[in-house]
């Protein structure tokens, strides 16, 4: 039987990116945001290895709950806040902080008699989410007796490009709006973390950077000092020799130059190799970086090989993570960002732990 592609999850590689955080914001608490299974390298693992971050965010009360279970004492913050007054009722049993970012929250917790932690959002700019900076001090106003307001929340739309100007922007507005004294303040993503020193304040907020990937498409994760923590790989299925001029694959877009051979691998859009990754996206074999040629296939994908490398069926590919590509090289071959790609993976792919101390 053909063996599974396999994400191997590094937990060493996460305390190393958590220490990166720390390095960048030592002055601030470290929220680990967590949602989306962790970006998809697992939820729970996860978790268990950031043990020393100062708090988890999620974006659904699920996985708050479920994170609850393990974490019975650990700061839990929802994104988005509750969506009814069912799921405000479990927000309170499981002592979660929850972030507001709308009028109809604020009346459900006005109506509601237990006290609640919460974050205020306020919207500096990314036009998604929050209160207008016109009308949160009344919202602040009709919450502060009844309810513990920890703190003014808000997000950067661009601060993966350095010098955007709406990133000075947003942080004058969040600057300029004060709850009160006391209050705490969040704002800083990964890139913000990286680059924007004045935007560390009281919780820094780090995702994409924790799981070793770059925020950046012009700044390698390497030099920023971050490990890899998700590998994907697959084995070769097949090695053909080719003809100059044949084609592989559907629609025949990628042809021989030359008579060469290619190798098959076993892991395609079904297992979330990304189908729009271009020919020449990077796969290594044995420590050998070969391309990729051809249409990606539910099951497949093919690489070409040449005539002399050593490669043989069995063999371990490696599509992104130690040894392979950088996820974000791949990520920019299939016209996408990483958090996509490890959030994409399927059920289909086996994951496992690795601890390297
Ligand atoms: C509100 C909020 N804060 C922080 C993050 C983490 O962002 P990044 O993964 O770019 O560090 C996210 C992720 O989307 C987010 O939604």
């Amino acid at each position: 039987m053909t063996q599974a592609a396999e994400a191997t999850i590094d937990l060493s590689a996460l305390r190393h990116n958590l220490q990166v955080v720390k390095k960048h914001a030592p002055q601030a608490k470290i929220m680990a945001v967590i949602k989306a299974n962790a970006y998809g390298h697992g939820m729970m693992s996860v978790a268990k290895a950031l043990e020393q971050a100062d708090a988890f965010a999620v974006a659904h009360i699920e996985e708050a709950i479920q994170l609850r279970e393990k974490h019975k004492q650990k700061p839990i913050v929802l994104l988005h806040g509750f969506a009814n007054e069912s799921e405000l009722k479990r927000a309170s049993a499981l002592s979660l902080q929850c972030v507001i970012h709308d009028e109809r929250q604020l009346s459900l917790l006005q109506a509601f008699s237990q006290k609640i932690n919460l974050w205020l959002k306020l919207d500096t700019g990314m036009n998604r989410l929050g209160f207008s900076p016109n009308t949160i001090m009344q919202a602040y106003g009709l919450l502060k007796e009844d309810h513990k307001v920890l703190g003014l929340f808000s997000h950067f739309a661009n601060a993966d490009q350095v010098d955007a100007k709406s990133n000075q922007q947003q942080l004058k507005l969040f600057h300029d709006t004060s709850l009160g004294p006391g209050l705490w303040r969040s704002m800083a993503n990964s890139a913000a973390i990286l680059t924007q020193a004045h935007s560390h304040y009281d919780w820094v907020r780090p995702g994409i950077m924790l799981y070793g990937a770059s925020p950046f498409s012009d700044k390698s994760a390497q030099s920023l000092g971050l490990k890899p923590v998700m590998s994907l790989s697959s084995q070769v299925i097949a090695v053909k020799d080719l003809a100059k001029g044949q084609a592989v694959g559907y629609g025949s877009r990628w042809k021989a130059k030359e008579n060469t051979r290619i190798a098959v691998i076993g892991l395609g859009y079904g297992d979330g190799y990304p189908r729009h990754a271009a020919d020449g996206t990077p796969v290594v074999i044995n420590g050998e970086s070969f391309t990729l040629a051809g249409r990606v296939s539910m099951d497949m994908i093919c690489v070409e090989i040449g005539s002399n490398a050593s490669v043989n069926v069995g063999d371990s590919a490696i599509l992104w993570g130690q040894g392979g590509p950088a996820i974000n090289t791949v990520a920019q071959f299939a016209e996408t960002i990483p958090y996509e790609l490890s959030c994409r993976l399927t059920s289909r792919v086996v994951f496992k732990e690795v601890d390297n101390g």
